[in-house]
């Protein structure tokens, strides 16, 4: 039997090199192999969970399915689909949520960063977000789940909550791994953190042009002279060379090393390689775009293949918890 993949994709803003990094190049590679079955899922629920604005989740819904097709991502491989379409996903969170605690919720560090964040809206939804990802994961009895370090923790959640739905109610979900890429975690261009949408100055866009990308990697901070320990913003330099521009990276290491190196070089030599990378992914976003019927279809399709799996999942859930279910 082939085995399962899930991944869910907030629907929030544009994707960045660390997301097509550190996900979309794992869920396309996931999806060129024969014994894996792909199902991808824009969480606009999941978007819901903290202040949104109504008016923009459906263009950002409709907009990061068009990101990943433009990544790569092929609707006769893999399906590709909306959250909210298939309605067993919010079913089978109130499932999950029995199968674990408010202690074990509130701890998280992802929990505790939204509550900062949004003070004014700690609400129940926000407690259940992993609840909701242990459900889309658990829905599709998915072994592999390809997203970044960050999001351990939720799979920590994710397979205590499938070993406990085993143990108490014979259920048969695999415990669920990251299918971990080498670009699982893209520092900040800053050096501090990682390269996230939410901090200003921190990620190259996958829409940036040539000369965005030129200004950004320029003005990352790198010493005088090289050699020495590297600062963390050159290591981030080296990170995505590595990652994009493999060949030139030990020519350029070197010099570091032989304090020889002229930073410019190197990240003019970084800009050129990541705008290789995401020049084709954007003129085929410039195709997708302007079909929005075939998009529409493809999200359609996709919703009818995953409710078929997840339709099948909820009903022997209920039927192992006890609820009366007719024939
Ligand atoms: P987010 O934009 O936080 O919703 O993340 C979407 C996906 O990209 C998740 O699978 C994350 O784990 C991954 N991701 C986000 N930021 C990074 C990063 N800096 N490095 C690697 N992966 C990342
Ligand atoms: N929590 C994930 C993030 O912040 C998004 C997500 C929701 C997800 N449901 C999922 C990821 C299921 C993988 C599988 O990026």
């Amino acid at each position: 039997m082939k085995k399962r993949v899930l991944n869910g994709m907030r629907a929030t803003g544009k994707l960045h090199l660390g997301n097509y990094l550190g996900s979309a190049k794992g869920m396309t590679a996931l999806q060129e192999t024969s014994d894996h079955e792909c199902l991808y899922c824009v969480v606009d629920l999941h978007a819901m969970t903290t202040p949104y604005d109504k008016v923009l989740l459906q263009h950002t819904t409709r907009s990061v399915i068009i990101d990943y097709l433009a990544c790569g991502i092929d609707p006769d491989k893999s399906a590709l689909f909306v959250q909210s379409h298939v309605t067993q996903h919010a079913e089978f969170a109130f499932f999950c949520a029995m199968m674990s605690t408010v202690a074990r919720c509130s701890h998280l560090p992802t929990y505790k960063e939204k509550v900062k964040q949004y003070p004014q809206h700690v609400t129940m939804a926000m407690l259940n977000y992993p609840m909701l990802m242990t459900s889309d994961i658990l829905l599709y009895k998915a072994t592999d789940v390809p997203v970044g370090l960050d999001q351990e923790p939720h799979m920590e959640i994710a397979r205590e909550v499938a070993r406990r739905f085993n143990a108490d109610y014979g259920m048969d979900f695999p415990e669920p791994q990251r299918f971990i890429t080498k670009g699982q975690y893209i520092p900040s261009l800053t050096g501090e953190g990682k390269m996230s949408k939410s901090v200003e100055g921190s990620y190259i866009a996958l829409t940036d042009d040539l000369d965005t990308i030129r200004k950004k990697i320029r003005s990352v901070p790198t010493a005088t002279v090289a050699g020495g320990e590297m600062s963390p913003s050159v290591k981030t330099l080296f990170v995505l060379l590595e990652l994009l521009a493999q060949n030139e990276c030990a020519q350029f290491k070197k010099a570091y090393d032989d304090q020889t190196l002229k930073f410019v070089e190197l990240k003019d030599a970084l800009s050129d390689a990541i705008y290789k990378e995401l020049k084709p992914i954007q003129t085929k976003r410039h195709e997708i775009e302007s079909n929005i019927p075939y998009v529409d279809k493809v999200i359609k399709e996709g919703a009818e293949k995953a409710r078929d799996i997840a339709s099948k999942t909820v009903r022997e859930v209920k039927e192992k918890m006890g609820l009366l279910l007719l024939r």
